[in-house]
């Protein structure tokens, strides 16, 4: 590591996901108020699409910069969903290339003062090991996630999983919310595939133990505080979400193009009418099968709907639906979701329970009728309905369940309080003196660690 001189460089690594750029381009906005100058780093597929988003109106110094790295797509267009075609590039192609950006940019100007890798990109903290590059992780979700994947030797030593991840008895690992062992990310998804996904889990854990900080974009409950410095020596724990202004440096940081052709429909519609539904950028796929259900659902509501799903997934509607909900449904491929949520005709968010979403949600005051598909969701979705009661989970996708859903919502007359509490709540954390303490704290540390060359 180089010594730096006026605003160190720092290098951010997403993994590349929608829900993981856009916290950490964020993050890279606050580093860039707070003195530094990041560098966020992607893979060419994500690379394309973001960059031209960056704002040129953006004064002297407020800058961030854009660097893609093979990822052995070619010249493809499209954004791989697939998470074990994303890990085979993470580990196979991206790690050399990776590494002689970081060596180029640690020779030029000041040298590179720090690295932020997501933990699900954590072949970036092997290469930062090898550059000599301090390093600390980002965890993009909830503080309660990584406790789970941070908790998995005492798992298996408590004998509640096998060494390969898989669940020895059906046991509650925390309370309050309850989380079980069914709840484990890597236990979500095709069963023949819970040994790779567990292997790639306790890989970036193992990787994590020479990070010297983890950032997680989330903030701490009351019962949170006390645990976060306990439960693990390293990394030492810094909450600094939710992260949810805009960056400033980027006029948008969308992978697709939004349609914002639903702003003026749902202009037309009566105040808390309509039913928004979007299952995030990485899993429209609830399966062909559901997206018949859900239609034929959300059809017998008689309700106004706005439904985000691609193309290839509107295959899977059944006969004549579009043309039958033409007056009261609009389909698109992908929304300006924040605009959408704040849109006062919006009386509920039929949702996947991505973290991003659940804060957007939240943000905008919108109950939250909860359908977790994959990963953290399941978390997410036990504290938006059972710790926070500021949303409902659907029973399933029969033909009621949609209105069954809806009518639970709105029969909970305490459910707009709580939720306006814990916007307070989420507010508090981002503008309160602990979240300013933590990240004044953690940039306090990162100077005097570039001004160390001997570290
Ligand atoms: C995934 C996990 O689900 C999430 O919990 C984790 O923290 C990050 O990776 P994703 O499935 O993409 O993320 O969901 P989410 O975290 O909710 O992020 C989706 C983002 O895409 C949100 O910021 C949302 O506003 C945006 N979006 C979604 C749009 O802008 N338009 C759309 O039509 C749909």
């Amino acid at each position: 590591m180089k010594p730096c001189a006026r605003r160190p460089k720092v290098i951010l690594v997403p993994y590349p996901a929608q829900g993981h750029v856009t916290p950490m381009l964020r993050l890279a906005s606050i580093l860039n108020s707070h003195g530094f100058d990041p560098v966020l780093v992607t893979p060419e597929f994500i690379h394309r699409r973001i960059s031209p988003s960056v704002d040129p109106a953006a004064g002297a110094g407020e800058v961030i910069t854009f660097l893609p790295i093979p990822d052995g797509s070619g010249a493809s267009n499209s954004v791989p969903r697939d998470f074990f075609s994303i890990e085979k590039a993470m580990e196979d192609v991206m790690p050399v290339h990776l590494e002689r950006l970081v060596n180029e940019l640690d020779v030029a100007d000041n040298g590179v003062a720090l690295m932020v890798v997501d933990l699900l990109a954590s072949f970036a903290i092997e290469v930062g090991n090898r550059c000599g590059v301090p390093t600390t992780g980002f965890w993009p979700a909830m503080l309660a996630t990584y406790k789970l994947v941070a908790a998995i030797p005492e798992l298996v030593r408590e004998g509640h999983i096998s060494d390969c991840g898989i669940p020895q008895k059906e046991s509650e690992i925390r309370r309050n919310p309850s989380l079980t062992t069914q709840d484990l990310p890597w236990l979500i998804g095709p069963v023949n595939a819970r040994k790779a996904r567990f292997r790639f889990w306790t890989r970036a854990l193992h990787r994590s133990a020479s990070l010297r900080w983890l950032l997680v974009n989330s903030f701490s409950e009351e019962e949170d505080k006390a645990e976060i410095q306990c439960f693990r020596d390293y990394p030492t724990i810094v909450p600094i979400g939710p992260l949810t202004n805009p960056s400033p440096l980027t006029k948008n940081t969308s992978f697709w193009e939004e349609d914002a052709t639903c702003l003026t429909w749902l202009k037309n519609q009566e105040p808390d009418s309509v039913i928004y539904v979007s299952f995030g950028s990485w899993v429209s796929p609830i399966g062909r099968d559901k997206v018949a259900s859900l239609a034929l659902s959300l059809e017998s509501t008689r309700r106004p709907f706005l439904w985000v799903l691609g193309p290839s997934w509107r295959e899977g509607l059944p006969h004549g639906f579009l043309e039958r909900v033409r007056s009261r449904g609009r389909v698109v491929s992908w929304a300006p979701q924040v605009e959408v949520l704040r849109d006062r005709a919006v009386g509920c968010y039929l949702t996947h329970c991505g973290w991003n979403s659940t804060v957007e949600a939240v943000q905008c005051g919108r109950r939250m009728l909860c359908w977790p598909v994959a990963g953290d969701q399941f978390v997410n979705c036990k504290y938006i309905v059972e710790a926070w009661r500021v949303g409902v989970r659907m029973a399933g996708f029969g033909e009621r369940e949609v209105e069954d859903g809806v009518r639970r919502l709105m029969e909970d007359g305490e459910m707009g309080e709580r939720l306006a509490e814990l916007k307070e709540r989420m507010m508090m954390a981002k503008a309160n003196s602990r979240k300013v303490a933590n990240m004044a704290g953690f940039v306090e540390d990162l100077r005097r660690i570039t001004e160390d060359d001997s570290l």
